[in-house]
């Protein structure tokens, strides 16, 4: 018996909330497929699509160490062969590693007697998280489970928060590549206590900008002042694009997940596509090719 599931892309942090918010976007993802096999371990039969080499190897493979994890966790007799079909760009900052992840664990999940709710695979989610960026952080994993706006803290279960209808993201994918590994490796190094008090005030204004409806409160609140910064230089364009996606009149922007993917949040469908054409444009003054995405938070 075999099933196949799909996990889209998702912004990860949403730029104030570093390592536990995130939202899944649509118009991206990866597919996996998935077989029951007889033997008592995990494999991995093919990789379509990868825009480079990843690991066959299931204990280091994304999607192979999720389901070890499945496996163990529940203590299967049987074992899965894996067959990954990426849809989602290497280092883009679109949770490419994640999504595999989240796929094979829905489609194993699917062939099981009994199937587990999905938000019980989250910690096998996060189990294949780690394999790539070499930390157990949730917030690309969560919304790529549940789907929207998720609170992904430690490996509580995650929270899905309501949004407004008219709250739309425009998302642009310049042609480079940023690594996880590195992106954080950016991060380390001493951080100012005022700087956390307003990341922390920025981050309670969104939230409850989110909660309540209210644009002016996500626009205050969508102002990342201790990860941006320190990653921006890894990203040609970035001041540019963000400058841009602000003046064609996104309530916020900042990058997605560790980058170079930059995400503008919008008040409408109009206005994202707007955004999204400015960001574009601006990659193309940094010589970049971009991608371009908009959906619904
Ligand atoms: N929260 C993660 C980061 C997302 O920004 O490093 C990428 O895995």
């Amino acid at each position: 018996r075999s099933a196949i599931a799909f996990a889209p892309a998702s912004v990860g942090n949403v730029g104030i909330g570093f390592d536990i918010l995130g939202h899944a976007l649509s118009g991206a993802g990866d597919r996996v497929h998935v077989r029951l096999i007889d033997a008592p371990e995990v494999r991995i039969s093919a990789i379509h699509g990868a825009d480079r080499e990843l690991p066959l190897d299931a204990a280091s493979n994304t999607a192979g160490a999720a389901l070890i994890a499945l496996r163990d966790s529940l203590g299967c007799a049987e074992g899965f062969e894996i067959e990954i079909h990426k849809g989602i760009p290497f280092g883009s900052g679109m949770g490419g590693s994640a999504a595999s992840a989240v796929a094979a664990l829905v489609a194993a999940n699917g062939l099981l007697r009994q199937p587990l709710p999905l938000a019980e695979l989250y910690p096998m989610a996060l189990s294949g998280e780690a394999v790539a960026s070499g930390s157990r952080h949730g917030d690309n994993v969560a919304p790529m489970l549940l789907g929207g706006l998720v609170l992904a803290v430690g490996e509580r279960a995650p929270i899905k928060l309501p949004v407004q209808a008219e709250l739309y993201c425009a998302h642009a994918h310049p042609h480079c590549v940023v690594e996880t590994r590195a992106a954080r490796a950016a991060l380390k190094g001493a951080y100012e206590l005022g700087e956390f008090v307003q990341q922390s005030g920025h981050l309670a204004l969104f939230l409850t900008g989110v909660a309540r409806g209210e644009r002016e409160l996500i626009a205050a609140g969508l102002n990342d002042v201790l990860v941006e910064p320190r990653r921006a230089p890894l990203i040609p364009g970035f001041a540019g694009v963000k400058q841009a996606a602000l003046e064609a009149g996104a309530l916020g922007a900042s990058i997605s997940g560790a980058g170079p993917s930059v995400f503008a949040w919008c008040w409408g469908k109009a206005s994202a596509e707007r955004v999204g054409r400015a960001m574009v444009e601006a990659f193309a003054v940094a010589d970049l090719k971009a991608d371009l995405l908009v959906g619904p938070v």
